[in-house]
Order: C-alpha cells, then structure tokens, then sequence
C-alpha cells in the first residue's frame, strides 16, 4: 500500500508531528525475540540472516523506495522491483502523446534504453540503533511542548556523530510514541533508471473499482535500477555510472504458494495508530473521514472532467488523480469498517479493562480522565486542518501561492547586495512548482467548490473573516455566487494562474506585486488565521495526546508483561510474518481467466477500468503460461496472506520461509480498513501479485526475456 503524503507546504506550515492473522510490524534489530516463533511457522533462516549489520543480510536487498513505497533488489546489477503505482509518477512523468509509455507499458531492451529518472532516489538501511537512553537523556525534565520542540536538534546531534565522515543519513524515529527511539543511518542512490512497466490496464487493472478491494488481478508491477559510481557509491546520474552490485539480491521462487505457507515481508510502513484512544475514533468517524472524502470529491471530479478530454492532460493528471483517489476511497473504507467492526465500542472495553487496573496505581488512575479531557477540547476544532490541508491549500494555485510564502520576508529584507542571490533562489523555487499539473480549468472548479464547501460545513464562528469579506463585496445575499465571482478574480488576475507570469515575477520580483497577489492574499489570509487561532490548539492537542498515548502504552506494558508489544508503523524498517491464507468466501489465488471475465463483465466500465490489451487476450487464448502456469494450467495473478502491513508497504517483497520472493504486496483488503487504528486478526489480509505473473508479464507479454535472465529463479 502506498504511502499516504502531505506537501511540502502543509508540513512546514502545520508541523505535523504524527499522522495474527498475524499481528505486528516487527524492528529487524530485535527479532532475536520473535525467532523461535518464526521457525515454528516455517522460517528456515537465522535471525542474523534476517538482519545483520556487519554481514550481509536480507535487509541489504530491501530499499525505502522515493520516501513512500518500498522495493527490492532482484539482481546482482541492481535491478529494483517494486509495485506500478509506486512507479506510477515516474512512469506518467516520462510519458507523453508522442512515446505514451504509461499507457502502452515500456521495456528497455538494452541498459542504454533505461530512463533515468530525475527526482527519484532509494535508500537502503545500513544499520539500526536504539538511541533511547540518548535521547531520552536530553529531554528529561521538559514538558511535553518543549521536548517536541527540542527534538530535532536533539536528533541532528545524535545524527551527525554517528554519520561523521561518510556519506550516510541519520534518520531518527520515535517509537511507542516516545517511549524509544531508533536511530537508521541509510545510503542514499540518486541515478535510479525506470527498466520495464507493464501498460496500465494491466498495472493499474481495476483502476478505482477494484482498489482497496478483494478478489483482485492487478499486475501491480514496476522495474527500475540503480546506479553507482565506479567504486560503488552514490552519485548523483552519469552516463559512467554502473549498475550498483548490491550485498544481497533477493533469489525468486517460481513454484508457487499454497494455503498455510510461511511468508514475511519487510518494507517500510508508513503510519498507523494501533493505540488509539476512544475518543480518536470518534473524531474518524463522527467527523474527518467524511470531510476528506467530501473533499477529495472536488478534485476528483473536476479533474476527470479534464482528463477525458485530452490525452496530454491526462498523462499530466494521471499521477495526482490515482493518489488522491487512492485515499479517498481510504477513509471511505476506513469509515465504514470502524463502524462494521466496532473499533470504538473494542477501545472503551480496552480502556475500561486498563482503568480497573490502574485504579490502585497513582502514575496512571488519572489517565483516562485527562484523555476523555484534552479530546473534548480538541474535537470541535477538529475539522480545521482537514479543511485547511483537503480544502483550502489542496488546489494547484494555492499551493504554488503558498511556496512563495516565504519569499515575502526574503524580499522584505532584501537590498542590492542580496538580490541576485534571492533571485536565483527564487529561480530554483519556480522548479517545484510544476506548472504541467495547472489545468486552469479544472483547478477554477476545484477553488470555487471547495470554498464553497467551506462555507457550508466549518462553523460559522469559526471560519475565516476573510471568507465573510469575500462574500460582502461580491455578492452579499447569495454565498453561491459571490464565491463564482471570486474565483473569476482570483484566476483572471492572480499571476499564478499562468506560468509565464510566475516566471516573469520570479526574475524581477517585487515585494508589492506579490503582497497584492490574490491568490497569495488567499492563501496568507487562511495561513495567518490558521497560525493564530487553531494552530496554537492543534499543537496544544499534538502535544498533550502524545504524552497520554506514551504513558498509556507504558502502562499497557506494565499491565501485560507477557505480551510482545510491537510499536506502531512510523515509515522505517520492518519485517512482518504470517502465512499464506484466504478469508470468508474467496480464494486465495486468482487468475488470468478471471481477468478475461472481469473484462468482459465491465466492458461498459465509464472509465474502461477492466479494459486489456488484445495481446493479453490472444496470449491468454494460447494458454502459453510455460512455466508459470499452476498444477491447474492456469496462470496465477494475485493470492493472499495475514500479514499485517500498511500504506509504505507498497512493494515490499513477499518471502517464503528461504527469503526468496514469492510475491509483491500491494494492497490491503476492504473488510479490514479500519486496520491502522485497530487490527482485526479475522480479516485482516495482505494482496500480492504473484511473482509468477510478474515474470510472465515480463518474458511473454512484454518480450523481454532479456530481465528475466538477470534473476535467479527457484524452480
Ligand atoms: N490501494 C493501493 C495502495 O495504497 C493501490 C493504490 C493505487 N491504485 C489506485 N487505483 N489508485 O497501495
């Protein structure tokens, strides 16, 4: 599963300091303690061959692929497999009219066809470290605002002794919401070249139907490289750079998987939130899962209108529109899964089982009451920065507006001496705003709506005063239309409505011009009343439900000393392991047949989401599966395991019990939505696409038998 983001822009502004069947998201460094049980299911290797940071290990074969997704090295000359939707911005970035490779699928026939790709990087772990007591050392005594403050330049110390002369990163994660931290120092590739993608109707087969959703036959599969320098190491793209030979590369295992079959899978999942409180749920679903899926409506809507008008703005839009979508049908299954699952009424019975023992116990007997507290405080604000971060930022104009924020007081500041600096500053900012992705049209709608839904849905006395300002003048009888006329202003007369006007501001900015911008009006009005009447709020919640949720899962240890805690996903590395395993009705393997039919039966599909090539059709007719077909002589798509992965895991290999990829994880399953807050052990599945369809899509249906042969297949 993908990775959810937030832009850069709602980052800064708005520090975000947090978003069994087999149950747990396991550290690599402290499997030692899940070893014997992973035997019992079937592992057949050491624990150091797991994770070993001196040898060579199978940690060595798995990257953090572009900060979203994971991937894994597949051969020696750094061949990286990973999922098509992880490769989708990519793929969609190289793609145009002309050479359409996202829609017609690419295979590089020689490394020299490879397309380097600008931007993206993967990032391999070299070693992990409990940095607990280091840090924990530094914040001991600060309240809980301080402390969160002081923590990344606590971080940065810590990081920068243990990186001291070489080219690594430091990363630092808090753990068990502060209770641990670790620390992961990774080498950084940045020549990474895209190698082969199926065409989307096979990578992205299903499209929005059939994400999130089970029985699936997505060919969910992208192939990308890495390369290095001549001695080995990073650097930034060359034509004299070489293939990176990794320390490890995963082998594949082609016999296929049946039911009860050990599998792990190690990536980096993104976020969940298992220790949860109550009254969080109650926020999910009283209030914000509605909100972001109202929100995204907008964007999804106005955007497809765009794109079946034209190719090139589709190819354009492609990337967005899966990610929005991606997690618009998210919180929609988040939502009804919660409820379907009664993940409130499971937390209160938790809750209440922890307040019967702290009773007696003087640190938590208050606990619960300084929750039930800080979240009735937090709650009817709640909606603020969703509306701000789906709403209010989330068009393309307020967002590039709101890059310039920063300009201002750089230009404030600015005399003679410093001005061809900030200029060619500004030069290197006009680069991350890509105006391709202004469909000026489509954003209009998005603006207008979206303000609309402001006005609607956040409380009166808490929206704005310059929405209020908005509407007086331009139509202060009709909310409706004085917003239509807004909008009409601000994209008729905001320079960054247009590229060549952002572009001429940028080489001769002025201070004036920008501050009278209306979109930049737009977005600094919301930002500043933002920073001043709820951000203070949000932090304050930020903070307090941080410290309660620490000493709650302190408590909860204390309360179960028998029990394996597992800290909650917060994008670093983890191994998760389990069995291959169908639920309720469905199998646990699908196939190609299914795809014809599912073709067939959605023929009429508005957006030909079941739409294939005819060459599938006509491989599919000659049965010619060689040897990736079943006993059954069909040819397997996707299967099933419990393993407990989230958003991040997108990618990530799935292992049998040797470490040889038997398949890729890509989704999770409808039934078990609510899964990041509560883990449900009878629904609760991984989807992968079987690596035997992954091969067969390469050698027979993209004719590349050339990738295949870099591989070490297990027959
Ligand atoms: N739900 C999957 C994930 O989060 C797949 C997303 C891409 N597919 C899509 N139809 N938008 O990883």
């Amino acid at each position: 599963m993908k990775k959810i983001t937030y832009s850069i822009l709602t980052l800064l502004m708005l520090n975000i300091s947090s978003l069994r069947a087999d149950e747990g998201m396991w550290l690599p460094i402290l499997l030692n303690e899940n070893h014997a049980d992973m035997k019992k299911k079937g592992l057949k290797l050491t624990a150091e061959q797991l994770y070993s940071a001196n040898h060579s290990s199978l940690k060595d074969a798995i990257v953090w692929f572009g900060g979203g997704c994971t991937g894994e090295i597949i051969s020696e000359q750094g061949l990286v497999l990973t999922n098509h939707h992880c490769g989708y911005d990519a793929i969609a970035g190289k793609s145009t009219p002309q050479e359409n490779i996202l829609d017609n699928g690419f295979w590089a026939k020689t490394k020299s066809e490879e397309k380097p790709i600008e931007g993206l990087t993967v990032a391999f772990v070299v070693r992990m470290e409990d940095v607990t007591s280091k840090v924990l050392d530094e914040v001991k005594g600060m309240d809980e605002k301080t402390r969160n403050s002081k923590l990344s330049e606590i971080y940065k110390k810590i990081i920068k002794a243990s990186t001291k002369d070489t080219h690594y990163e430091g990363l630092i994660r808090e753990t068990f919401k502060g209770n641990a931290y670790y620390l992961f120092i990774l080498e950084r590739f940045t020549d990474i070249r895209l190698v082969g993608t199926p065409p989307q109707n096979i990578g992205k087969f299903g499209g929005e139907t059939d994400n999130w959703m089970w029985p699936r036959h997505t060919g969910d599969f992208s192939m990308f490289r890495v390369y290095s320098n001549a001695e080995g190491k990073p650097a930034k793209y060359s034509e004299n750079n070489i293939p990176f030979k990794p320390k490890h590369s995963l082998p594949i295992n082609i016999k296929g998987v049946n039911k009860g079959d050990f599998t792990m899978i190690m990536g980096f999942p993104g976020r969940t939130n298992r220790y949860e409180f109550s009254q969080g749920v109650q926020i999910a679903t009283d209030l914000v899962d509605h909100a972001i899926v109202a929100l995204r409506d907008v964007r999804l809507n106005a955007w497809k209108e765009q794109m079946n008008k034209d190719v090139d703005i589709r190819l354009k839009l492609s990337s967005d529109f899966a990610g929005v979508a991606n997690y618009w049908k998210y919180f929609r299954g988040e939502y009804e899964q919660l409820k379907k699952n009664k993940v409130y009424e499971q937390k209160l019975k938790e809750e209440k089982a922890f307040e019967k023992w702290a009773e007696s116990k003087e640190d938590y007997k208050s606990l619960l009451a300084d929750v039930e507290k800080t979240f009735s405080i937090y709650k009817p604000y709640s909606l603020q920065r969703t509306y701000l971060n789906e709403g209010i930022l989330a068009t393309t104009i307020s967002k590039f507006a709101g890059m310039a924020m920063s300009m201002e007081s750089m230009l404030e500041k600015a005399d003679a001496n410093s001005f061809n600096d900030l200029n060619e500053r500004m030069l290197e900012a006009l680069k991350d705003m890509p105006y391709s992705k202004m469909i000026v049209a489509a954003d209009k709608r998005i603006f207008d709506s979206l303000l609309v839904l402001y006005c609607n849905n956040i409380p009166k006395d808490q929206q704005a005063p310059f929405v209020n300002d908005v509407i007086a003048k331009y139509d202060a009888n009709n909310m409706r239309e004085a917003i239509k006329l807004y909008t009409n202003f601000v994209f008729n007369s905001s320079f960054f409505a247009d590229e060549n006007m952002v572009e001429a501001f940028f080489k001769n900015p002025r201070l004036e011009i920008l501050k009278n911008d209306p979109a930049y009006k737009f977005v600094k009005a919301f930002r500043d009343f933002y920073i001043k009447n709820y951000k203070p709020k949000v932090d304050e919640f930020n903070d307090n439900s941080l410290a309660l949720g620490r000493k709650y899962i302190k408590g909860l240890m204390e309360m179960n000393t028998k029990k394996k805690f597992y800290p909650d996903a917060n994008s670093s590395l983890r191994l998760t392991y389990g069995t291959a395993r169908p639920y309720m009705k469905y199998n646990m393997v699908t196939n190609l047949d299914e795809v014809i039919e599912k073709n067939i039966k959605y023929a009429n599909h508005p957006d030909k989401e079941f739409t294939i090539p005819q060459r599938m059709k006509d491989l599919h007719q000659a049965k010619d599966y060689g040897k990736y077909a079943m006993k059954d002589g069909k040819l397997p798509t996707c299967f099933l395991t419990d393993n407990d992965i989230t958003g991040g895991n997108s990618g990530s290999p799935v292992m049998d019990g040797n470490g040889n990829i038997i398949g890729l994880a890509f989704d999770g399953n409808w039934e078990a939505m609510s899964g990041n807050i509560h883990f449900d052990p009878a629904n609760k599945r991984t989807i992968c696409v079987d690596i035997r369809y992954v091969l067969w899509l390469i050698e027979k249906y993209g004719q590349a038998p050339q990738i295949v042969a870099e591989m070490k297949l297990i027959n």
